[in-house]
């Protein structure tokens, strides 16, 4: 085997611009990753922020690349090691960016650490039809903001002839207070099934990336009317963008079109309560939009600025993430820009009871769990199989009774069945229908997406009968 090329930092540091070639290092290893930069799932201009030099802080802040199809990735781009002087491996001198991040409740199944992704066990989400705070699932991109409630300002960007505000906490508390009941779900929701019948891109979430709360707050139509916003003819949009920032200083963001937004039925929020408590950490505090029948992405947590633009918000997270594609598109074919950004979420239900792989005993079974659709459309049926869709009964729907046009909140269900003689096991299965008729697809094979999105084929649970 021949002696690897050895580099100093100092030679390292020189090749930092696609003209001299970009080099990086991990521990004592050398890449040289000029071809990949155009490639790389999380954008160029990030992967640019290590540019000649060591990716442990960047990675220290993106735990995605702690996975063995990264590592080999990489190392197809070696090119030598460092030289014996330089070879003291590099840490990290300032803290741990996540070293803030609130304390946890242990019942959630974490599904990254840093940054923070965890979902209520299915067992404990459908037990209340209010999710409970501290089990509430979260979708974190960054570290979270430690802000002051008392400093803290919310910018709202006023047209022309308007005025620009900037609102404390105080100041939103002199808005009407508008409180109502929301279930946030996650484009990525059920992405596990996706990653079973092929390999996707994201976070491995199982049916908990959603959840219920009533929130409070002001609507943000009243805060824009203030600014001397006013419904237009022309396409705009809402932009919103988070005090939660990357090392460039990029915020989360992500934008709602103006005609939602201004429309006092829509009901969104600028919320600063979550089930009657201002909004724990992880869920935006002090002040969260809250846009209720979209995907969780544009329910922007901590939120700094709000502005209308002609465009939808350049937003990492609105214009590379967060759009469904044909089974057909790869990372190679994919353009982000074909596709409209996700906002009202298709119909959708899961099993909560009984677990898959689970033994239930013979006689009866109760079977339970949770349906939703977007957009305010209300679930009218929930129909659940035992014997994996050849025959159906109509399971009961529990919790609030919806609104007309605005069904924001999802139904509990649950059914009792008798468990046909003789049977070993049960291939439960369940879908849901919303007020347009919409149906859920029976597989996720037609729907399978390289992001892993928009996964809402029926929910299938194998259990054997005790005998
Ligand atoms: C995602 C590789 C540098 C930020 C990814 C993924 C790969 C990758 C393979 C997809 C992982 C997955 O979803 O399974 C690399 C390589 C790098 C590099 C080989 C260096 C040569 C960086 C740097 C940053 C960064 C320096 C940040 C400053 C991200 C982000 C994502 C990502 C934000 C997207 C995560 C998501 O989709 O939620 N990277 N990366 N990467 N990377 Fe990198
Ligand atoms: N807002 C900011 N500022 N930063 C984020 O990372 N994540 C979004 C959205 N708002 C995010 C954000 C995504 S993808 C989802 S699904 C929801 O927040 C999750 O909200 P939750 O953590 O309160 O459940």
């Amino acid at each position: 085997q021949e002696s690897p090329h050895l580099y100093t930092r100092e030679e390292v540091r020189a090749h930092s611009s696609p003209e001299t070639r970009i080099w990086v290092t991990l521990g004592c290893e050398v890449f040289d990753v000029t071809e990949f930069v155009d490639l790389h799932p999380g954008g160029p201009s990030k992967l640019m922020l290590a540019a000649g030099g060591p990716l442990e802080p960047f990675w220290a802040l993106y735990a995605v690349h702690n996975q063995p199809h990264v590592r080999e990735l990489l190392a197809q781009y070696k090119v030598g090691e460092l030289s014996p002087e330089d070879k003291e491996p590099f840490t990290l001198k300032t803290s741990d960016p996540y070293s803030d991040d609130p304390v946890r409740h242990p019942a959630l199944k974490v599904n990254s650490q840093r940054p923070f992704n965890a979902e209520p066990p299915p067992e404990l989400l459908t037990e209340n039809y209010i999710t409970p705070n501290p089990i509430f699932f979260t979708r974190n991109h960054l570290p979270v903001p430690n802000l002051d409630p008392e400093t803290y300002r919310l910018h709202v960007v006023g047209p022309p002839e308007g005025q620009s505000l900037s609102l404390s906490l105080n100041d939103l508390y002199q808005f009407p207070k508008h409180e109502i009941t929301v279930t946030l779900q996650c484009a990525g929701n059920r992405r596990s099934e996706m990653t079973r019948f092929k390999e996707v891109k994201g976070l491995e979430w199982n049916t908990g990336a959603i959840s219920t709360a009533r929130w409070a707050g002001a609507r943000l139509c009243d805060v824009l009317a203030k600014a001397g916003h006013q419904l237009c003819e022309t396409e705009a949009h809402v932009c919103f963008e988070g005090l939660d920032s990357d090392p460039t200083g990029t915020a989360y963001g992500a934008s709602i079109p103006l005609a939602r937004a201004m429309d006092p039925e829509a009901e969104v929020l600028l919320a600063y309560e979550m089930n009657g408590q201002p909004l724990p950490r992880d869920h935006g505090f002090p002040v969260r939009v809250v846009v209720p029948g979209v995907v969780g992405a544009r329910h922007v947590k901590w939120l700094g600025k709000v502005s209308v633009e002609p465009e939808e918000s350049y937003s990492h997270w609105q214009r590379r993430d967060y759009k469904g594609f044909s089974p057909s598109v790869d990372w190679d074919t994919v353009d982000f820009d074909s596709a409209p950004s996700i906002q009202e979420l298709p119909v959708q239900s899961a099993i909560t009871e009984p677990k898959d792989g689970e033994t239930v005993q013979s006689g009866e079974v109760t079977i339970k769990g949770y349906a939703w659709s977007g957009g305010g459309r209300a679930v009218v049926r929930v129909d659940v199989s035992l014997d994996g869709g050849l025959t159906w009964q109509v399971a009961e729907l529990d919790g609030e009774e919806p609104r007309p046009r605005k069904a924001w909140a999802w139904r509990l269900w649950q059914l009792q069945a008798s468990v046909p003689a003789g049977k070993k096991e049960l291939n439960i299965v369940c879908k849901a229908v919303d007020d347009s008729y919409n149906v859920q697809p029976d597989t996720v094979a037609p729907i399978w997406n390289l992001r892993g999105v928009l996964s809402n084929a029926w929910h299938r649970v194998h259990v054997r009968v005790a005998p």
